[in-house]
């Protein structure tokens, strides 16, 4: 299994936290590559539900080691906080912990100065995390950002900080809000460090010497392939390269190294934030979705939108990532409706019978367009206890082999609940 990435191919939310935990049992590294605390990765285990943004999902395990890569920007006031949280619990965490110097750090101008931009924006705005998360991107790709590495200089950081608030302050003030003051900041960043300093290590040694000896290594996506700053609905994505690919740049990892892909989908389509949703159910049974499958944003609390499982989708973002594996998340969530549908394309105003694909359409397409779906009979029936395949009704299974068949990616888990019991490994890796 040597290494393997665990992605999204929806709008994030896929239940990730829990494929992961699931198979950090068997990995000696469990490391993010992408995205920032924008992530909510919910961990359900016999210490307790731990609700982690940058803590890589395999904490729980005390032999895993944990990497945060230098593709991930770190905010330092969340990293303390959950390796806070996790020692709490009885975890030591801070001796297996690798967050590479070269992370760019989320600075408190970041939230404020996203404020402004999703103010300007308007009814347009992108409904982001509120992290900060576009603007410390933005200032990594301008040569504005400030890394890790940096602050183990006082006087080079104090340099940084003094030029970015020449730079952000105006900014804050023309769209009137208050500018920010150095002291604060400089001292508190500095004070954050400090509690993580053991931990800021360059990962790639580590990386190579476990890959050198086949010892396996676990590579966990943020957010989902539909989120991606590229391929996703821009510019209703998140600004960082949330496919398998990304895990390469993102943590220095060759790319012919990674030898499997497990895509992660909901059993139907949750998005939070704004942006077009083909699939998306204004009805009753987006209710249910919601409602049964307590789908709201675990880093925000905004309800999530739902709608029905969209196969044209997670066929394309199957195929943008590698996919060698599926892991169907939340059946369950299914349990009571008496018939499902599954999108297997759209059609245009105007343009007749013809199927158009996802990547085939720009967002104003994307917004406009009419899902096709095919209708299947639901099963009626709880699926929460089944451990085999054999355990779930005939019209649970025949949905499943509809989706493996419409995706082209053989299933390899299936979940049914939170806990890490709760899992049909049908072709585990
Ligand atoms: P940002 O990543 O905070 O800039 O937000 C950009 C878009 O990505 C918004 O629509 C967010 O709701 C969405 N987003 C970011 N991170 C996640 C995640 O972990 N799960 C689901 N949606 C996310």
């Amino acid at each position: 299994m040597a290494v393997t990435a665990v992605v999204g191919l929806q709008w994030g939310d896929e239940a990730k936290g829990k494929v992961v935990d699931l198979l950090a049992a068997q990995m000696e590294i469990v490391a993010r590559f992408n995205g920032g605390d924008n992530a909510g990765h919910t961990v359900v285990n016999p210490l307790g539900t731990f609700k982690v943004r940058l803590m890589p999902s395999g904490f729980a395990h005390p032999h895993a080691r944990c990497v945060i890569g230098p593709g991930v920007v770190v905010n330092l006031g969340t990293l303390v906080a959950e390796v806070e949280t996790i020692e709490k619990a009885g975890l030591e965490v801070r001796s297996r912990l690798w967050v590479s110097p070269r992370c760019h750090v989320v600075m408190p101008y970041h939230p404020a100065v996203e404020a402004v931009f999703e103010q300007a924006r308007g009814s347009a705005r992108t409904a982001t995390t509120g992290r900060g998360i576009g603007p410390v991107f933005a200032d990594k790709v301008s040569y504005n950002g400030i890394r890790l590495s940096d602050l183990t200089d006082e006087r080079l950081f104090a340099q940084r900080l003094h030029v970015q608030l020449a730079l952000k302050n105006p900014l804050l003030e023309a769209f009137g809000r208050p500018p920010l003051a150095f002291d604060p900041i400089f001292k508190e960043t500095l004070a954050h460090f400090d509690k993580v300093r053991s931990c800021v290590r360059e990962p790639f040694g580590l990386l190579h010497e476990t890959m050198a000896r086949d010892g396996a290594i676990l590579l966990e996506g943020a957010q989902g392939a539909l989120l991606d700053n590229i391929w996703g609905t821009y510019p209703y994505c998140t600004a960082s390269v949330t496919l398998a690919g990304g895990a390469c740049a993102g943590l220095g990892i060759p790319p012919q190294r990674i030898s499997q892909v497990v895509g992660v989908a909901k059993a139907y389509t949750t998005r939070v934030g704004a942006g077009p949703m083909p699939t998306e159910l204004h009805d009753e049974v987006g209710e249910t979705l919601q409602r049964e499958g307590q789908e709201v944003g675990t880093v925000t609390g905004r309800p999530r939108r739902c709608g029905w499982f969209d196969a044209d989708l997670v066929r394309f973002t199957a195929q943008l990532n590698g996919a060698t594996r599926l892991a169907l998340t939340k059946l369950d969530v299914l349990d009571t409706l008496p018939r499902l549908k599954i999108g297997i394309g759209y059609r245009l105003p105007q343009s007749g019978e013809r199927l158009w694909h996802y990547w085939e359409l720009d967002g104003h397409q994307l917004e406009c367009c009419e899902p096709v779906y095919i209708e299947m009979e639901g099963w009626q029936c709880s699926t929460r206890q089944a451990r085999r395949w054999e355990d779930l009704p005939p019209q649970a299974q025949a949905y499943l082999r509809q989706v493996e068949a419409l995706v082209g990616v053989p299933l390899g888990y299936i979940s049914v609940g939170p806990q890490r019991e709760a899992t049909i490994p049908l072709h585990p890796l």
